[in-house]
């Protein structure tokens, strides 16, 4: 009897890790708006701005061939006029694609099997030849999640999983089933966005850029701190947090070297950002905090 995938159910507030599966009924927790600083992108790939999932802060919507989906589409929404496509994926353990169907010594195979397996796994080709037999060697065992194994991705799994933006005529395609690897995966595409509004055009970043080493890191010119509201609690509010934007982050792979300790990167933003830059600055300018 077939199951559902063991759900590994960790909720964590406001954002989830992409490839971290969450139940369907549990609802995404929000903190309240002014928790944290909303860094409203300079621009986007998309060239549109929609409400964030939490509705605080406007983010990009995605563009075409971009990553979207996740749960409560915490990886992102495409752009209005694309679809979120997801798939059940079935891989093997070397994170290849499976190709189905394929034959091996006159059979014809639609998911993974242990059919003269060495070592009692469940196995699916990787590649075939013109008359769809498996080529000798292009094989490997099989992820759960794959047709034939003790879990098999269906369609309630893929309210977790990850999607691309594809455009109306890449759906029509998949929706009629000629992508060859794999005819029969459960797939949903989801609407893109609604009442987007027009951001700024720009590239996405790119990774490993580097900045003038000479230069030390702080916060970027221009920038100012700013304070990320505490929840109103006054204890809190007393040590109001503040944070900037930074330049010269010497290695962007690996930007606390020669930079804060703690910091971060803004996915929204494509910026790093730092609360220690400006407590250094405000330890510099606050020289008396009167006694209470
Ligand atoms: C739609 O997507 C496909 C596949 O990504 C691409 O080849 C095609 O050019 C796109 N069509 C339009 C009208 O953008
Ligand atoms: C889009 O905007 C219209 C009118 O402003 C509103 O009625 C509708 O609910 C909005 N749709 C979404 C999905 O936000």
């Amino acid at each position: 009897m077939k199951q559902n995938l063991p759900l590994s159910a960790v909720v964590l507030l406001g954002i989830c890790i992409g490839s971290q599966l969450f139940p369907p009924s549990q609802a995404l927790s929000c903190l309240p708006c002014q928790e944290s600083p909303c860094e409203t992108p300079a621009c986007c790939e998309s060239g549109s701005y929609i409400p964030g999932v939490c509705g605080c802060c406007q983010i990009c919507a995605k563009a075409e061939s971009s990553v979207c989906g996740g749960p409560w589409r915490t990886s992102g929404v495409c752009n209005e006029g694309l679809f979120c496509h997801r798939e059940c994926d079935c891989k093997t353990v070397e994170d290849q694609h499976c190709v189905f169907p394929f034959k091996f010594k006159g059979q014809v195979f639609d998911a993974c099997t242990d059919f003269e397996s060495t070592n009692d796994k469940l196995w699916c080709a990787t590649e075939v030849n013109d008359l769809d037999e498996v080529i000798e060697g292009q094989w490997a065992d099989c992820k759960e999640g794959c047709p034939g194994m003790p879990f098999e991705c269906d369609d309630t799994q893929l309210f977790n999983m990850e999607g691309i933006c594809v455009n109306q005529t890449e759906r029509a395609r998949l929706e009629a089933g000629t992508n060859v690897r794999a005819p029969k995966t459960p797939q949903q595409f989801d609407d893109g966005a609604q009442n987007a509004t027009v951001a700024p055009y720009c590239s996405p970043p790119k990774p490993g850029t580097t900045l003038p080493v000479e230069e030390t890191c702080q916060c970027a010119k221009g920038e100012e701190c700013r304070p990320s509201n505490s929840n109103g609690d006054d204890s809190v509010n007393f040590e109001l947090k503040t944070w900037c934007f930074l330049s010269y982050v010497a290695d962007p792979s690996n930007p606390t070297q020669d930079c804060f300790p703690e910091v971060q990167w803004s996915k929204s933003a494509g910026r790093f950002w730092s609360n220690k830059a400006c407590e250094t600055e405000a330890e510099e300018s606050i020289l008396f905090i009167p006694s209470l």
